[in-house]
């Protein structure tokens, strides 16, 4: 079963992802470390982020690898582990950018869809139950507020070190939302049979139990 998780930054997605992923020993991919490393490659490279055919030349040369590990799978680029320095703000904040470019996309979402032919995938990104996989059995859209999405990234911030204010996270998510929702190609958008959930109230292990409901309803009903 290919399984969609779709929704706006710091929703909460990859963590829930993860675990349903691990519940049902299925394969996880993370959609935006993809992005996030293709970021990462062009300032390291020196490629403008809104370059469409540069990128589309750097990307010719772009190996990129997810290696399972604990806690967190590994992101190897041309060999280079990069895992930890695509969570860095530098790239948190100007990801919309090169996600917005068409090759960008392109190659992306042909190397998304190759991952996902093996069948038991969760699969967690913007565009995954629109574009991606528009045939997914179960499509999840996962969202909270602003304020509680922007508490979270600052636990996530400080247990990485990573000093931030409030303020400053709240108007990042809500520039990546109007960014990630309105761009031309794949827009942020929730797909029309997919399932809505918020979860400002809610925490991991009951965000994690409902999906999993929704899964084996799905079973059910096959
Ligand atoms: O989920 P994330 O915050 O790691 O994603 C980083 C960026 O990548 C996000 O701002 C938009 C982009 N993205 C995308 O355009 N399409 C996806 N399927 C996943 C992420």
């Amino acid at each position: 079963m290919q399984i969609a998780i779709d929704g706006p930054a710091s929703a909460g997605k990859s963590t829930v992802a993860k675990l349903v992923a691990k519940k049902l020993d299925y394969i996880y991919c993370d959609t935006g470390a993809m992005y996030r490393a293709v970021t990462y490659a062009a300032l390291k490279q020196g490629v403008q982020l809104d370059d469409d055919v540069a990128l589309k030349k750097m990307l010719t040369q772009f190996d990129l690898k997810f290696i399972p590990a604990d806690p967190e799978q590994l992101v190897i680029v041309n060999g280079e582990d990069i895992t930890k320095q695509i969570r860095f703000p530098e790239i948190t904040n100007q990801v919309s950018l090169v996600s917005a470019q068409p090759s960008v996309r392109e190659k992306m979402t042909k190397r998304q869809q190759e991952i996902a032919s093996a069948g038991a995938i969760v699969m967690d990104g913007r565009d995954i139950g629109t574009t991606v996989l528009p045939q997914a059995e179960v499509k999840i859209f996962l969202v909270a507020s602003v304020h509680e999405r922007a508490v979270r990234r600052y636990k996530e911030n400080i247990s990485k070190g990573i000093e931030t204010s409030m303020q400053t996270l709240e108007d990042e998510i809500k520039a990546r939302d109007y960014k990630d929702s309105h761009r031309e190609i794949s827009p942020l958008t929730q797909a029309s049979d997919a399932i809505l959930l918020d979860t400002t109230s809610l925490n991991i292990t009951q965000v994690v139990e409902k999906i999993l409901k929704f899964i084996h309803e799905k079973e059910k009903n096959k």
